[in-house]
């Protein structure tokens, strides 16, 4: 068991008697193998829209929104193994069977291994800053990886993005708008998952109570979008 994580420490209680019918073999999803796409009609059993958090840390805004919307499917990705248990034995200590978590590597996922217009939501909420100069190029939010994102999402899907840190929230405003099939769209709405402007993520909470400012932008893919042009398709790191 990973050192921190604790199975009884769970914020809340669970809604009701827990039955054996969410398991952890059920929540808990390995990534494709090598060139392979995902398959969410094999994750799910379903054709349902399907909603992928990025990052998904403890599994709050997941937990919550996949209960609000049980007609829904939400893939949780986050690489940190204390996290994904974390956030598993919440899917399982609460029962909710619309949520599957994959540990892996988000970026190497989007840009390998996402089927074309299979997700109506991408989520990102406080991605790593990695405020280093040399360590830019780590940050996820960057054009090859939007342009995969966009691919990934279905006509009138919906992009929405937080992070407290200024400068990262520039570059990710720049990559969002270079995107030709990408409309702005209104940050606050509850039916994607806002309450007064707020995801309630462990990220977004702790840092709203240290008074940090909090930056946030949604994006919508336009069925009318003109295409990608080859240029950008192939992509540049900005
Ligand atoms: C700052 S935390 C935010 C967690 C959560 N979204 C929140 O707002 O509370 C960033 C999370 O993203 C995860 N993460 C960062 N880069 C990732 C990647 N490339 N693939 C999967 N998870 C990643 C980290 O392990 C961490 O849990």
């Amino acid at each position: 068991m990973p050192r921190g994580y604790r199975p009884g420490l769970i914020a809340g209680r669970p809604a009701g008697k827990i039955s054996a019918m969410v398991t952890l073999e059920q929540v808990i999803v390995p990534p494709p193998a090598p060139g392979q796409p995902l398959d969410f009609l094999a994750m799910f059993g379903d054709n349902a829209p399907v909603e992928m958090e990025i990052g998904s840390g403890k599994g709050g805004f997941l937990l919550r929104r996949a209960r609000a919307l049980p007609d829904r499917r939400f893939l949780g990705v986050e690489w940190a193994n204390k996290y994904h248990r974390y956030a598993a034995d919440r899917m399982v200590r609460w029962q909710v069977p619309n949520v599957r978590l994959m540990r892996t590597d988000a970026a190497h996922l989007v840009l390998h291994h996402l089927p074309p217009a299979s997700l109506a939501a991408l989520h990102v909420y406080h991605p790593d800053p990695w405020p280093k100069k040399r360590h830019h190029k780590r940050r996820l939010i960057q054009g090859p990886f939007v342009v995969a994102a966009v691919d990934a999402l279905a006509d009138g899907g919906r992009i929405a993005i937080q992070t407290d840190h200024a400068a990262y929230f520039k570059q990710i405003q720049q990559v969002l708008r270079d995107e030709p099939r990408l409309s702005e769209a209104a940050f606050d709405v509850p039916e994607a998952g806002a309450i007064d402007g707020r995801m309630e993520t462990n990220f977004e909470i702790k840092y709203r109570r240290e008074g940090r400012p909090i930056y946030q932008i949604a994006m919508v893919k336009t069925a009318s979008a003109r295409p990608r042009p080859v240029e950008s398709a192939k992509g540049g790191m900005t």
